[in-house]
């Protein structure tokens, strides 16, 4: 087939551009590269530094069979500073992501949403029916899931969700201001710092495996069950922030007691996927934590040894 991904220098786009060229296909990519890195897009990629929000991007989409929208702003902090690009990339962006499908009659959009819709529920595990977004981020990944089915309505184009959990694994953004978690405790144990704990570290995620997404997202490709509908894709277990820290102390060996700082405000105390729809059709996630972890610190090493971290 010959699939455009959108985000494609980022950790998700990246990650599957490897396995869908490991699998034969074509990959077209798009990035405007405000947060990933040119570095990320595997050889083999025909890739286009475009922006999402630009006209430009229509006839990249001639002749592609399916598309894989993974561009935004997608730091919950960051969108909260500035609620207006937040609409403009995560919005405006994908909505002008859906017109170029739709023009090129692309045959399917698997596009991301996120948990943070569920950010205001309180039921655990949580399904996919439940929708209560909170912060700007959320906000917007909503108003992305209206346009979707209103595409779907008046043009007919076939779309598939996808509500990521937590996804860790290599290439996970550790540049960040405030890393994702595991990548923040692996950098400052290496460095032999002591690593930050914001709040009790009590509050629990549900952590899925890179490479486990991809087996949905290959499944996407040709199951046609996965047409016109959202499916969240966690592990259905969780971990205590604490719990991920001690982890990786024992899988480095490397224990130095981490520094407690105030909580961050706007971030769910738990978030645990009901992940039976995306197991009614055969798929489950493989990768257990210890496994996955050790990719990581693996990663984190390689990128250490280039000097990058
Ligand atoms: N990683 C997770 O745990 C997670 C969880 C829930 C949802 N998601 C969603 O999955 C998708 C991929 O996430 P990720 O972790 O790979 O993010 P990422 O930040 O690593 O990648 C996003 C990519 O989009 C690009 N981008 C941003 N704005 C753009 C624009 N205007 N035009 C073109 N490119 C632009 C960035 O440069 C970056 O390379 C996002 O939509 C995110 O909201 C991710």
């Amino acid at each position: 087939m010959r699939i455009l991904i959108t985000g494609i220098a980022g950790f998700i786009g990246s990650n599957l551009a490897i396995r869908l060229l490991q699998e034969g296909h074509d990959v077209i990519g798009i990035d405007n590269l405000a947060y990933g890195l040119r570095d990320n897009v595997p050889p083999g990629v025909v890739f286009h530094q475009q922006d999402i929000r630009n006209k430009d991007i229509y006839p990249l989409f001639g002749g592609i069979d399916v598309v894989f929208h993974f561009a935004a702003k997608n730091c919950i902090s960051d969108c909260q500073c500035d609620p207006v690009e937040t609409a403009d990339i995560n919005v405006r962006g994908t909505v002008n992501v859906f017109e170029a499908a739709k023009r090129a009659v692309v045959k399917k959009i698997v596009y991301a949403e996120s948990s943070a819709l569920y950010e205001g529920c309180c039921q655990y595990p949580t399904a996919e029916c439940n929708e209560s977004p909170e912060s700007f981020y959320a906000v917007s990944k909503m108003a992305t899931k209206y346009f979707a089915d209103s595409y779907h309505r008046h043009f007919g184009t076939i779309f598939t969700a996808l509500r990521y959990f937590c996804v860790y694994g290599p290439v996970q953004d550790y540049r960040r201001t405030i890393p994702p978690v595991m990548s923040a405790f692996i950098i400052k144990l290496l460095k032999r710092e002591p690593p930050v704990i914001y709040g009790t570290g009590e509050k629990r995620r549900d952590f899925v495996y890179v490479d486990d997404i991809n087996d949905f997202h290959i499944r996407c490709l040709t199951d046609e069950r996965t047409n016109h509908r959202v499916f969240n894709l966690g592990s259905g277990i969780n971990y205590s922030v604490n719990e991920i820290y001690s982890m990786i102390a024992d899988l480095l060996g490397i224990h130095i007691p981490p520094v407690r700082k105030p909580d961050l405000p706007g971030e769910a105390e738990t978030t645990l996927a009901d992940i039976s729809a995306a197991q009614g059709l055969e798929w489950a996630p493989q990768t257990d934590l210890r496994t996955g972890l050790t990719h990581s610190i693996a990663y984190i090493k390689r990128e250490m040894e280039k000097g990058k971290v």
